[in-house]
């Protein structure tokens, strides 16, 4: 099977290259692609619709975004281009090319209004620009499959937030400055889930690819991907400060010098959703139907691994 992997150097674009990689199926079974920014720029359509004619993948992944989510403001042009144009170039190939099609999204797309978890059906309605040019990109995704689909042809777009892996993100500035500073101040009124990049693809291919490798059917349509249960990003920072003396990091904030304070007292370009709790019900019950194992890692557990990880490899 050829398998196309959109966004290499991005942390879940690494977190399928490492697992793809090191799956005894490698080889064998599946020829691999993996292109970043260097080989295809998403701007251009054109060398999208090339890469996927040249290479004919039956998998395709799209792990690449516009993810600076201040920045958008700035250039809502480019974020659309990238987040909504590009995956409906690469949605309408594979509904016509009977592709399996993988693609992300984000908790952005709500308001963040109320404390409940947000199930998939619920209206969106994002606040900034990033947040619209990945609602234009599930639309956009959705309505290339409704219009065309060959037999075969199927779609997952995985909602997801707080993603960390192999690459910048917030635990890895939070800990790079408490090894700086003697305290710092991090949100406490934002709710939602912390996401291992790596979680997310290993169950992102445990949907679609079945214990030979082999595709295997499942509903298309957008499933909540994020891990069992919630924090603030004000607990997030202290876990993994803790985590990181734990594993013998020497820091100069301890976990008790993290303080919590209101978002409003962080002012930032582009709003960010205060509830980003998204219910996994959907997914979990594809898991189930698919005999697969339906519950979900706690979120505090994977970032403990991550924190360890990133201990033992001196990256912190
Ligand atoms: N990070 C989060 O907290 C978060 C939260 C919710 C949802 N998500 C979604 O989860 C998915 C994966 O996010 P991530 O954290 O892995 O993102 P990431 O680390 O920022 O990686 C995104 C990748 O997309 C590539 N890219 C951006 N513009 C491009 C262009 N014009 N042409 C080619 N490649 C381009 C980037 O290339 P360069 O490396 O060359 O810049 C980068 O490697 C995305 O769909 C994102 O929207 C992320």
């Amino acid at each position: 099977m050829n398998i196309l992997v959109f966004g290499k150097d991005g942390q879940l674009g690494k977190a399928f290259q490492r697992l793809l990689d090191a799956s005894p199926l490698a080889s064998e079974v599946h020829q691999t692609l993996y292109v970043g920014r260097v080989e295809c720029n998403l701007s251009e359509p054109s060398c999208i619709q090339k890469l996927m004619r040249d290479f004919q993948p039956q998998l395709m992944i799209n792990a690449a975004a516009y993810t600076a989510v201040d920045k958008a403001e700035q250039e809502p042009d480019v974020a659309f281009a990238i987040n909504a144009t590009a995956p409906e170039v690469m949605a309408r190939y594979a509904a016509k090319h009977g592709v399996t099609f993988l693609h992300y999204s984000t908790d952005y797309v709500f308001d963040g209004s109320g404390t409940k978890c947000y199930l998939e059906n619920q209206p969106i309605n994002p606040l900034g620009a990033y947040g619209k040019s990945k609602a234009a990109g599930e639309l956009a995704v959705e309505r290339a499959f409704q219009e065309v689909s060959y037999p075969g042809a199927r779609y997952a777009i995985f909602r997801t937030s707080w993603v960390y892996g192999d690459g910048g993100n917030f635990i890895r500035t939070i800990l790079r400055l408490a090894k700086e500073l003697p305290e710092l101040r991090v949100i406490e009124d934002q709710y939602g889930v912390p996401t291992s990049a790596q979680w997310l693809a290993n169950i992102s291919l445990q949907l679609c690819l079945d214990q030979q490798g082999c595709l295997r059917g499942f509903p298309s349509g957008i499933y909540h991907a994020v891990p069992a249960g919630e924090t603030n990003w004000h607990g997030l920072a202290r876990l993994a400060v803790q985590t990181a003396i734990e594993a013998g990091i020497p820091m100069k904030a301890s976990g008790d010098a993290i303080h919590p304070i209101p978002a409003k007292g962080y002012p930032l370009p582009a709003p960010r959703p205060m509830n980003s709790r998204m219910s996994t019900q959907k997914l979990q019950k594809a898991f189930s139907d698919l005999g697969l194992v339906s519950k979900f890692p706690q979120w505090d557990e994977l970032l403990r691994d991550y924190v360890v990880e990133l201990a033992n490899h001196q990256l912190i």
